[in-house]
């Protein structure tokens, strides 16, 4: 038998043709096509022609477990978040960037055991090279700003939104793949650069709906523990490894908690002052803890206080427990949480000053946050916010005679030449169906192409909210 064609295309009629000769496989392999009319679920005819055996595969329909597929609904709520992201970031003057979904390994291999890490989806490629698809943007955001060096004046101030992917254990609004927006600011020291991160995301949520009765942000620094842990000489090298311990309260036992920090060699005095620091919801207590004088009570203070003049005071508050799940942090760190506590964070994100040296470039300040799609959608569901976004075309074209399908279509591209959107039937179709089809569309027009009209240079034009028609020369319509 000869080697079967391994691309197939449907007809129209939906007989199975090959894209290079375009004869009917039915043709090229009569003994292997068993062909028949049928009639389909809405009652036309079509002709089917069945593949061999050893050709079909029943596939699971559904995609890979903690993914989705975007149907055009969905991918038209996506668009509409999407959007927003994206005009909220250039709203504060940030410019978009990307980066690859696969990266080398090793960008995402720290050593304080990250929960990220256990869940990085990882192959070796055919080059034999260790590679990951991304489970967040920051690594590679890093890496690009080292490769650009000083050819990119700073303070940079890019945004993104992209695909990662997570070995996640699937909750509600937490999923195997998602999408992330990001804002980063690169070479500001100052929590200046905090507080316009917060306030953009605030902005998002105002545009949306979403109040500061909905949502807040928890604010701590990872210096509240730093100043704390150089209390009692912890080793440098513990103070990463500790943080993502201490990220894990309320996820496992306190008493699974203690045990880890005492293998990061924190003293039982050490863990229970830790503790005890992390229960505080007041700077003012923490405050009388660690004095004025250190730099995590200046800036905690000072964040609040430009958050006063940015104007979302109402949206913060300082909770010592917020530490982050990521090694990388250096300060501030925050987390945008639902008031109700049905859901996981809605985003997170804070200061890394030292991520870009680990990487070995030089080290410049750094702070960022990134917002999953995820979440969002699920708070809009549940206080009744998510948006109708329907599909809108604004006109369908339709010829009304079998040989007006060429006139119809210079229709069409007089049309779209002049920026109009426009639905053209492909087939000789009843009016019912037009109708119906221009209904579910949302079409403000419809454009008949009749045989007298269009001899003199006409065609019928319906607009269907109001039953309006006329007949109208091509020149004039736009
Ligand atoms: P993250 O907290 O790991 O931070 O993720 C940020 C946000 O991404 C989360 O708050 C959540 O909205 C969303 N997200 C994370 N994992 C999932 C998941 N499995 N399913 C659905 N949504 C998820 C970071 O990734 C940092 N790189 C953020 C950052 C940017 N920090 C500085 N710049």
């Amino acid at each position: 038998m000869a080697a079967a064609p391994s691309l197939l295309i449907l007809h129209p009629r939906l007989t199975l043709f090959t894209t290079t000769t375009l004869r009917p496989l039915s043709l090229l392999f009569p003994h292997h096509f068993s062909s028949t009319t049928t009639p389909n679920a809405t009652g036309r005819s079509i002709s089917l022609s069945s593949p061999p055996s050893d050709y079909t595969q029943k596939i699971d329909v559904n995609p890979p477990k903690g993914t989705r597929d975007f149907p055009p609904e969905d991918m038209r709520l996506r668009n509409w978040l999407f959007h927003h992201f994206r005009q909220v970031s250039e709203l504060f003057g940030f410019e978009e960037v990307d980066y690859p979904v696969l990266e080398s390994e090793s960008l995402f291999i720290r050593k304080a055991g990250e929960e990220i890490r256990d869940q990085l989806y990882c192959f070796e490629d055919k080059g034999n090279r260790r590679v990951a698809l991304r489970p967040e943007l920051t690594p590679s955001l890093a890496r690009l700003v080292i490769q650009k060096g000083k050819s990119v004046p700073l303070p940079i101030k890019w945004f993104a939104i992209g695909q990662c992917w997570r070995y996640e254990r699937m909750t509600r609004g937490r999923r195997r793949e998602h999408y992330q927006w990001n804002m980063d600011i690169i070479g500001v020291p100052d929590v200046t650069g905090e507080a316009e991160l917060i306030s953009s995301i605030v902005t998002f949520f105002k545009r949306i709906g979403i109040t500061a009765r909905d949502v807040g942000f928890k604010i701590s620094s990872r210096k509240v523990l730093q100043e704390v842990l150089s209390l009692y000489s912890v080793p440098e090298t513990s103070f990463a490894k500790a943080c993502i311990i201490i990220d894990k309260m309320g996820k496992i036992p306190m008493e699974e908690i203690k045990k880890e920090l005492k293998l990061v060699e924190l003293s039982d005095d050490a863990i229970e002052d830790l503790l005890q620091v992390l229960s505080m919801k007041s700077l003012t207590e923490l405050e009388e803890k660690l004095g004025d004088a250190g730099e995590a009570v200046r800036e905690l203070k000072q964040l609040f206080s430009l958050a006063e003049k940015f104007g979302y005071s109402e949206w913060i508050q300082f909770d010592a427990s917020v530490v982050r799940g990521l090694a990388y942090y250096t300060g501030i760190v925050f987390e945008g949480f639902d008031r109700e506590g049905k859901l996981r964070a809605i985003c997170g994100g804070g200061r890394y000053d030292r991520l870009l040296s680990t990487f070995g470039g030089d080290d410049i300040p750094a702070c960022g946050f990134g917002f999953g799609d995820a979440v969002i959608i699920e708070l809009l569901k549940e206080r009744q916010l998510l948006p109708e976004v329907p599909v809108e075309v604004e006109n369908i074209v339709c010829s009304l005679d079998p040989d007006l399908q060429g006139a119809a279509a210079t229709v069409a591209t007089l049309l779209r030449g002049k920026g109009q959107c426009v639905d053209l039937v492909l087939e000789s179709k009843p009016l019912k169906w037009v109708f119906k089809r221009a209904a579910r569309i949302n079409a403000r027009r419809l454009i008949l192409v009749g045989k007298s009209e269009w001899e003199r240079g006409m065609v019928n034009v319906k607009i269907l909210s109001t039953g309006e028609q006329n007949q109208i020369s091509l020149d004039d319509l736009h």
